[in-house]
């Protein structure tokens, strides 16, 4: 076996989250190298999967790591907005039992300098699928100013957003991560924990993933499916995809949906498609936290869809 690049988040939760399950299929939708598909597999030997990645790398990974569950494991490459659709379309949506999606980036993808995530990288691309055409150079040396303020303040959530935004423009081109990081060390907040650089990297990585656009597409199919019983699981990495899932989750746990100013419901009052499980996301514990320090950002939401749970 390879050595395996990735350590998965919240792995005991991950498999908790669909030990109800007694068969049918778990759709992974990051399945980057195969930790929490594989554990998904070893944990119930009646349950498919179909595994999803955009990115070859880890397709081919987890392609030999999975080999050894033959037909249980379908894998599909490409963004799981666009795949997820076409799922929904071919199975037998009463099969579905579960929904996986550890959003972000994974360690090989970070590590791997060449990829360009990292703030030392020695080029500017940070596309997860090799193939896409929006790279983080085209963002960096082409965007205007206002594009540039805006995802800085809305994706990197820096204060100082405008005056980045000036400087990138005033000093380009840049050629790599380390040299447009290196020229905006001095504006970067400085926390304890984090590289100076961190927030800016996110903001530029958002934008070449459409990163946030993807998770409310894949929200947005799951709503219109309607699972007719199935735990959704939805891990992130930072506060605006965790608000856009508790957001959305409370949204669809909502039974009335007449506008806050009616008087008396008119809708019915059964439009709830399920309950959230979890009131507050699920965490990383303290041992998990000492082996695997991308754990301590991480943040798991689960929601329950189906009528039958009502
Ligand atoms: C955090 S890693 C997942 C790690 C995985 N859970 C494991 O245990 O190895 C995220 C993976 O999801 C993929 N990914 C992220 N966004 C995606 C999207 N919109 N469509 C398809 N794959 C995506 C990335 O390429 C990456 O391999």
């Amino acid at each position: 076996m390879q050595n395996i690049p990735h350590i998965p988040v919240l792995y005991r939760e991950v498999v908790e989250a669909f030990s109800s399950i007694e068969e049918g299929i778990i759709i992974d939708c990051t399945m980057g190298y195969g930790g929490h598909s594989s554990m998904l597999l070893e944990a119930n030997a009646n349950i498919k999967l179909i595994a999803i990645d955009q990115d070859q790398t880890a397709i081919d990974f987890s392609s030999e790591r999975l080999a050894k569950y033959g037909d249980r494991v379908s894998i599909r490459k490409g963004r799981f907005s666009n795949v997820i659709k076409e799922i929904l379309q071919e199975v037998d949506i009463s099969e579905i039992k579960g929904v996986l999606a550890d959003i972000g980036v994974s360690s090989l993808q970070l590590d791997q300098k060449e990829r360009g995530f990292s703030y030392e990288s020695d080029n500017l691309d940070m596309r997860m699928d090799k193939g896409a055409s929006l790279t983080a150079e085209v963002v960096v040396n082409e965007y205007s100013q206002a594009e540039l303020e805006h995802i800085l303040l809305e994706y990197g959530e820096l204060r100082n957003y405008k005056k980045i935004a000036s400087k990138i423009i005033q000093n380009r081109p840049f050629t790599s991560a380390k040299e447009l990081s290196d020229t905006l060390k001095s504006d970067m907040p400085h926390g304890k924990k984090i590289h100076p650089a961190t927030l800016l990297m996110q903001a530029i990585r958002i934008e070449v993933n459409d990163e946030l656009g993807e998770l409310h597409s894949l929200l947005d199919a799951l709503k219109e499916a309607k699972l007719t019983q199935a735990n959704i699981a939805i891990i992130s990495f930072h506060s605006l995809e965790d608000r856009i899932v508790k957001q959305t989750f409370a949204s669809w746990a909502k039974s009335c949906i007449c506008p806050v100013e009616a008087f008396r419901c008119e809708c019915g009052n059964d439009h709830a498609l399920g309950k959230v499980l979890t009131r507050k996301p699920l965490m990383a514990k303290e041992d998990e936290l000492k082996e695997n320090v991308r754990s301590r950002s991480a943040k798991m939401r689960i929601f329950q869809m189906g009528k039958k749970y009502e």
